[in-house]
């Protein structure tokens, strides 16, 4: 793989360097050779050095330049005593803060306040709107009284479910003022997700609007509430305010169905609110989200992020990785309903003040130069999105800096970000991280040493990521296994709400003293990381995180499905594809009727972006003798592998593969 140096000062690589990365130990004792070495390499590297060996100086110097209204103690680690066993969590214990106030008024007193805070772009080109720090900090203040004034208090859980409207940062930013817990939901899922959503963490109100545009299609948000609401009121959750913000540009208030006493429109009550609030100080520690996110198993999982720890690093990994600097025009494509959005649409970059694009549509709507049509029409410097885009027409002279998230970049659609889209100029950051993670865990940083395409190169400052084998045992040097990271650091998700026991089960039994990732990943002699994707039942479609248990409840919740087995397979756009193999209940006919409503049941309970690709009829499943799936098989067969089918002799009814094969063949 050949190596892409960008600012390299004195246009060499330095093999030195890398390996002093990759080795902590060595990196203490970085000889004075380090002359040699570009400026820009040595800092990093130096900086990089001091996180690991003195993590309470960096982070403490960087944590000052933020507003605490009471400075944590001396103690800004507390040790865990639980199963990480030892593992220290960077917490700034006894600090007194509040992210909002970070974000906003301390940036309006830095003399910003009439900087573009947000850049709104609607689905239909022409329609946008913008708001500077002053305005977002009177819009977040009139949202924050109104939900006081309807009780809504500290730690209290609040769900929003809104598309990319500037109101939903403003939402998430009014709960952080309030000390409220905000549980954001993709406004892509369906109403039994939210129901389980709602159910869980017993919100005090619901935020959401009364429709919305996406693409060309019309999408009635608050009816979708509604029946949640209807759903969550049968498990005795009882929501006594749901605000809906008119959505003009897709429905009128007229047409909007209502459920007087509970519905309340955003535009009748909150302009009337005072547009100062004061602020909710909070512990360093309080909660400040819950966002709900699939695993291998089970129900999903609300991962809870408190606020100290994941403020300094969502505002710090957003800075380095995307050499942020005052100027810069940023625009992330994610959702605020995914941890892309809270991190690197809110939290990190109006952390930094930066001016940010909101984006409503969808990157092909009215076609696909739409993406590049909003990069030219905002001058965008610093582009972050999914590596799932389309060639265009478009100049992008504005890009300075490109970065990726999700799924492995693959070199060749690497090399078409870097060569087409940033005109061979542009670093690229592939950000390695996870909703666990809180912000960027392995990342380029832009300039700091060359990039491969295709890898996500080192860890961020304070990050220890090791590679195990099947034992748990720390492997040195090229090689690969699972990832896994070592100790801890300030973004960590503290728990799983509810079920903190699920918590140290997933991540820090499987392999015992470290954080398990659930990504697979090897390390090449330069000791550059190299992401290979899920090593459990978890995929990835087009960067939305589907746990494969989920959609197999789905499906088998159709009355017509006796069993289901979904796997990943590659997806030339999507990066993966869902391939669900299904066994019907005795004597129901295989139909393109039934598969259709298969996919439908996969729609109505998890959300549209869940739906199987390909069913494949399968009249039984592989097992093994204790019953067992075996996916490893099923894998296989989705991808067409059929040579690689390996080791079939523990099936209990090893037939059943060649039935399936034939089957799969027969283009159902
Ligand atoms: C995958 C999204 C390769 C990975 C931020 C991880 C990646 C999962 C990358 C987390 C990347 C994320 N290269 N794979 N740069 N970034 N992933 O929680 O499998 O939605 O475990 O967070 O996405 O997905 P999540």
């Amino acid at each position: 793989m050949e190596d892409v140096s960008i600012y390299n000062s004195n246009g060499k690589r330095n093999g030195r360097t890398l390996d002093h990365l990759r080795h902590v130990e060595s990196m203490a004792t970085m000889p004075s050779g380090a002359g040699k070495i570009p400026r820009l390499n040595a800092v990093i590297l130096e900086m990089y050095r001091r996180s690991i060996e003195d993590p309470a100086g960096f982070w403490s110097d960087i944590a000052s330049e933020f507003y605490w209204k009471q400075k944590w103690g001396q103690e800004v680690y507390s040790e865990n005593t639980d199963v990480r066993n030892g593992t220290i969590s960077i917490e700034f214990k006894g600090g007194i803060t509040n992210i909002c106030c970070n974000c906003l008024d301390r940036n309006l007193e830095s003399g910003i306040s009439d900087k573009f805070a947000l850049y709104w772009e609607g689905n239909e080109p022409g329609v946008d709107g913008s708001l500077t720090y002053r305005q977002l900090l009177e819009r977040v203040c009139q949202l924050a009284n109104y939900m006081k004034d309807i009780a809504v208090r500290k730690g209290d859980a609040v769900v929003i479910y809104l598309p990319m409207l500037m109101e939903l940062p403003i939402a998430m930013l009014a709960c952080a003022r309030i000390g409220a817990v905000h549980s954001v939901v993709f406004a892509g899922f369906s109403a039994e997700s939210l129901a389980q959503r709602i159910v869980d963490c017993k919100p005090k109100v619901v935020l959401t609007c009364n429709a919305v545009m996406r693409g060309s299609k019309i999408i009635y948000l608050r009816d979708i509430v509604d029946k949640a609401l209807t759903e969550s009121t049968g498990n005795g959750i009882s929501i006594d305010t749901c605000l809906v913000f008119e959505n003009q540009l897709a429905m009128k208030r007229e047409a909007t169905k209502w459920h007087e006493g509970r519905d309340v429109w955003w535009q009748d009550v909150v302009p009337k609110y005072p547009t100062t609030c004061s602020v909710e100080w909070v512990d360093a520690e309080d909660p400040l989200f819950l966002l709900y996110t699939s695993g291998s198993t089970g129900k999903p999982k609300g991962v809870l992020h408190t606020t100290g720890g994941y403020m300094i690093w969502t505002a710090t990994t957003f800075k380095y990785a995307f050499d942020y600097k005052p100027s810069d025009i940023y625009w992330c494509t994610a959702d605020c309903g995914w941890i892309t959005g809270h991190s690197y649409v809110s939290y990190g970059p109006l952390l930094n003040g930066a001016t940010v694009v909101v984006f409503e549509g969808a990157p092909n709507y009215p076609d696909s130069g739409r993406c590049w049509d909003i990069v030219d029409k905002y001058n965008v410097t610093i582009f972050y999105t999914a590596p799932t885009l389309y060639v265009t027409r478009y100049s992008r002279k504005s890009l300075r800096v490109l970065g990726s998230v999700g799924e492995p970049i693959n070199p060749s659609a690497w090399r078409w970000y870097y060569n087409v889209v940033g005109d061979s100029r542009c670093p690229i950051s592939d950000t390695w991280w996870q909703t666990e993670t809180g912000g960027f865990m392995i990342t380029p940083l832009p300039g700091a040493w060359p990039q491969k395409p295709g890898s996500a190169t080192f860890p961020f400052f304070g990050v220890q990521p090791v590679i195990v084998d099947e034992k748990g045992t720390e492997i040195e040097g090229q090689c690969s296994g699972y990832l896994c990271v070592k100790g801890s650091w300030p973004g960590a998700f503290r728990t799983l709400y509810g079920d903190h026991e699920r918590y140290e089960t997933t991540y820090f039994k499987p392999f015992p003293g470290y954080y398990f990732t659930g990504d697979g990943c090897s390390r090449d002699k330069d000791g550059y990381h190299w992401l290979t994707g899920r090593v459990d039942d978890v995929i990835n479609v087009s960067g939305h995180r589907i746990g494969t248990a989920e959609v197999e409840s789905a499906l088998v919740s159709h009355p017509q499905c006796a069993e289901a087995a979904v796997v990943g397979v590659e997806h030339e756009i999507k990066g993966q594809g869902i391939y669900a193999f299904v066994t019907l209940v005795e004597g129901v006919p295989y139909s393109e009727e039934l598969r259709k409503s298969l996919v439908n049941a996969v729609r109505n309970q998890i959300g549209a972006f869940a739906a199987p690709d390909t069913i494949h009829w399968a009249p039984a499943l592989p097992k093994t003798r204790s019953g067992k799936i075996m996916r490893r098989i099923l894998r296989k067969i989705a991808s067409r592998q059929l040579d690689e089918l390996g080791d079939t002799s523990t099936l209990a009814e090893p037939a059943v593969v060649d039935q399936l094969i034939a089957l799969g063949n027969s283009k159902i």
